[in-house]
């Protein structure tokens, strides 16, 4: 079994997909060496898939809501992963998880044109391609550096730990020859946002899209936003999050609309469903992991027109990208 990336990780993760359980699995009986930590997601099994098409749909439309106007504008990748993808790769075509999701997309014949923001995303991701391919998939700081490139002013901050993709990250931003706009920064990501809090532009999108793969991301983010918001309340913040069957992952929501609304700021919340949670069982009695069935993005100070465009591209994403009935979305904002 090929499982190259695999160095340890932890087995209660329930949305990691089943062949990433084998790998697990194979990983124990062979008893491979931790080669450094704890970490061992890589983005590179789960690009474009149905959660990454909710977060990019998403963050893009932040960004090009935020690069409206002339002011500088500093963004923050606390979790930028390895920045470029193929998926056509080993790891992409292990999981497939693409399939389930961007490429879904894109072979759909969908009876109406794509809503204005989902359009973009896909003609985003298919810029980073020759016609009608569809093999290199671009990750956030990608995304980002594209809608900033032409705005010398801006910055790009991103930060990641993992020393294999931070490698990959440097490398692959090293062709953009980007210059100073962009800084990697191999920190942890909750810590490293402190120093840059508030920045000298005055307007930043934080975007915070962790792996979860440790149980205590989840009220990291959480300590990471309080006190970010206490720092500099005016920025933008977008976090990612998955929707599994964990205490942990219901509560991270409804404590960042808590956040916000202490702190007297508005909030957008958006989740897309493709299928049900359930565990289910095959012929010989073993279960079933149903892999990510949702995930959610809730964003504090989020542009006024993001409300608008999402009610047009998460009905299309349900209706693109479901699984089975349990498919659905749900979009919700105060402040
Ligand atoms: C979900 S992936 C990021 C995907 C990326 N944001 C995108 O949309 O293309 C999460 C990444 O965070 C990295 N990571 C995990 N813990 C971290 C931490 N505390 N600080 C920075 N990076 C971390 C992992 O190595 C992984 O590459």
């Amino acid at each position: 079994m090929r499982c190259e990336a695999l160095h340890y990780t932890n087995p209660g993760d329930f949305w990691l997909p089943p062949f990433f359980l084998r790998c697990v699995k194979a990983a124990a009986q062979d008893t491979v060496s931790l080669s450094w930590g704890m970490f061992s997601y890589r983005h590179a099994f789960h690009a474009g898939n149905h959660a990454d098409v909710l977060k990019h749909t998403v963050l893009l439309a932040v960004l090009r809501h935020m690069v409206q106007k002339d002011a500088a504008l500093t963004v923050f990748d606390t979790h930028a992963g390895a920045g470029l993808y193929r998926l056509d790769g080993d790891y992409a075509q292990t999981s497939a998880e693409a399939a389930d999701g961007f490429l879904k997309l894109v072979a759909s014949k969908p009876d109406q044109p794509f809503a204005p923001a989902l359009q973009d995303y896909v003609d985003l991701v298919a810029s980073f391609n020759k016609k009608d391919s569809h093999k290199v998939y671009p990750g956030s700081p990608f995304i980002i550096q594209r809608v900033l490139q032409e705005r010398d002013r801006d910055k790009l901050k991103l930060f990641e730990i993992h020393p294999t993709d931070t490698k990959t990250l440097t490398a692959n931003i090293a062709q953009l020859e980007a210059g100073r706009q962009v800084a990697i920064l191999r920190e942890d990501g909750f810590e490293g946002i402190k120093k840059f809090l508030p920045p000298p532009s005055r307007r930043a999108l934080v975007f915070c899209d962790p792996s979860y793969e440790l149980k205590t991301d989840y009220g990291r983010v959480a300590v990471m936003v309080a006190d970010s918001l206490q720092r500099f309340v005016t920025g933008t913040y977008a976090v990612w999050y998955p929707i599994i069957p964990r205490p942990e992952a219901h509560d991270l929501p409804k404590k960042l609309k808590t956040l916000a609304n202490k702190a007297g700021k508005s909030w957008l919340g958006a989740t897309l469903t493709v299928k049900s949670s359930k565990l289910l069982q095959d012929g010989a009695g073993e279960v079933i992991r149903p892999g990510l069935p949702a995930s959610g993005m809730f964003i504090i100070n989020p542009p006024h027109t993001l409300k608008a465009a999402l009610q047009l591209a998460l009905p299309q994403m349900v209706a693109l990208l479901k699984q089975d009935q349990h498919a659905a979305f749900t979009l919700e904002s105060g402040g």
